[in-house]
């Protein structure tokens, strides 16, 4: 909203768990959920603007940031065969995977219209195999940033990696 980019106090550069980081946080209880590094948007929306979406024409952009600081971007990736099509998060997580990364710390989603775009179900629960509730997911169009919000307000009750590792037959 508005009025929690109006809170915006802290700006980088500082230090996180030995990663450098730029942006800002938001004030307020949950300050640290709300951090948003400007790599993270500009990655995003660079990113949307090479997305290969002949069929939908609809172009998202995503940029994740690791346990490192490190910013990994994607676009939506689009097929002949319809089913065939990934989305802009997938393709970010491919790249941070394959980074070395291990965490997503910050998630930022672009995409234009009316309503903002939010990660869809199957990329809610893509990034949940590599972070818990509190990441902070950021969705933004080329303009502004219209929704911040958390993995665990999207998707509540997660299935994890952490269900599996409890319930394991011996
Ligand atoms: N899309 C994404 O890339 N991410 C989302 O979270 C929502 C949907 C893409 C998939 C498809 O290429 C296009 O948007 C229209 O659904």
């Amino acid at each position: 909203s508005s009025l929690v980019s109006l809170c915006c106090f802290l700006r980088g550069p500082f230090c996180v768990g030995g990663a450098l980081f730029f942006g800002s946080f938001c004030s307020g209880p949950s300050s640290f959920r709300f951090y948003l590094s400007p790599y993270l948007l500009i990655g995003a929306r660079d990113a949307r603007l090479r997305a290969h979406a002949p069929y939908s024409h609809f172009a998202v952009g995503a940029a994740l940031m690791d346990e490192q600081g490190r910013v990994h971007a994607g676009a939506n990736i689009e097929n002949a065969a319809y089913p065939q099509g990934l989305c802009a998060e997938a393709a970010a997580l491919a790249h941070l995977v394959v980074a070395g990364g291990r965490r997503v710390m910050a998630a930022v989603v672009v995409g234009e219209g009316r309503e903002a775009v939010p990660p869809c179900g199957g990329c809610r629960q893509k990034l949940r195999e590599f972070a818990g509730d509190e990441l902070p997911v950021i969705v933004a169009d080329g303009r502004e940033v219209r929704l911040r919000t958390t993995l665990g307000a999207l998707l509540p009750h997660s299935f994890g990696p952490d269900h599996l590792s409890a319930g394991r037959r011996p």
